[in-house]
């Protein structure tokens, strides 16, 4: 399925969006934004999607960032308006999302296109892969979370460092500070990636989903609120059929076989 600005493959209970602008460098404009919440809140509906995969189309690029030239000329009203409208704020749904989403950092990772992968659960990186905020060069500052999601990954003084220079790091560099989980030969990205995502969609949809709001909860709530909110989904989720499955499947020594309910 395709639209004009992301493509979208399914391969078993994977979903891939790539974002599909290869000849500026999948800069997301307003469209784009738009059409991954969109296929974000269809996927949401979907119990046959259970991992989401985020990607950039072409060799060069996962996203470059907000797309510079919808800044030119734009209003201050204008530009509260699109960042404040949920059907375009590709962030706040990948983060908001209640399955778990892995982008697949397949080259630059700047900017919007940085906080587009920080707003996913996990990052797995191409050896090719360059990260970094460079909004302070257009005198600017990071809209789409940066300033808050970057410091929580990699530390306040290498998010004061990444933001205040607006230099560029190495795939390497970001694994060193914890910007991504894995850096794989650029040939190797999608293999490795598909495979975690086919691990992940093999266990229970229920507990998944449990787990992405109590570690969403780690960096938002105080932590004993944190805990109280782990307690009760715990029990929440013995209410589940996947808990049952589990638990019978190991204590009959076979493979679980999980359906989301
Ligand atoms: N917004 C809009 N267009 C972008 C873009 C962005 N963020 N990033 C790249 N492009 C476009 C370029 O304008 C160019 O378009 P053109 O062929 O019509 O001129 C095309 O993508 C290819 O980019 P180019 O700059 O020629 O590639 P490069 O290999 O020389 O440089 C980068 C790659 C990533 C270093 C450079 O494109 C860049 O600095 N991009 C902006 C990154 C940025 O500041 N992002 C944060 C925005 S807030």
């Amino acid at each position: 399925m395709a639209d004009d600005t992301i493509l979208i493959t399914t391969t078993g209970r994977v979903a891939t969006i790539t974002i599909n602008r290869p000849d500026k460098l999948n800069a997301l404009n307003e469209p784009t934004r738009a059409a991954i919440v969109s296929a974000l809140e269809r996927f949401e509906s979907d119990p046959d999607v259970r991992v989401v995969i985020l990607t950039g189309a072409g060799e060069k690029a996962f996203i470059a960032g907000a797309d510079i030239a919808d800044f030119a000329g734009r209003t201050p009203v204008a530009q509260f308006r699109v960042m404040n409208d949920p059907r375009a704020n590709a962030f706040e749904a990948a983060d908001r999302f209640p399955k778990p989403i892995i982008a697949a950092v397949n080259g630059f990772c700047l900017g919007g296109g940085c906080e587009m992968a920080m707003a996913c659960d996990i990052r797995i990186a191409s050896d090719k892969a360059k990260f970094g905020q460079p909004e302070i060069n257009l005198g600017l500052l990071p809209g789409g979370g940066g300033t808050q999601r970057l410091p929580r990954l990699v530390g306040l003084g290498n998010a004061f460092k990444l933001l205040y220079t607006g230099d560029m790091v190495t795939a390497d560099e970001a694994l060193r500070l914890g910007l991504v989980s894995e850096v794989v030969p650029a040939a190797d990205l999608m293999t490795r990636v598909n495979a975690l995502a086919a691990a992940i969609a093999s266990k229970s949809p229920v507990a998944l989903r449990y787990i992405k709001e109590a570690l969403r909860a780690s960096v938002r709530a105080p932590m004993d609120e944190g805990l109280r909110l782990e307690r009760t989904l715990f029990g929440l989720v013995f209410a589940s059929e996947d808990k049952v499955e589990g638990v019978e499947a190991f204590l009959q020594k076979r493979k679980p076989e999980f359906k989301g309910a």
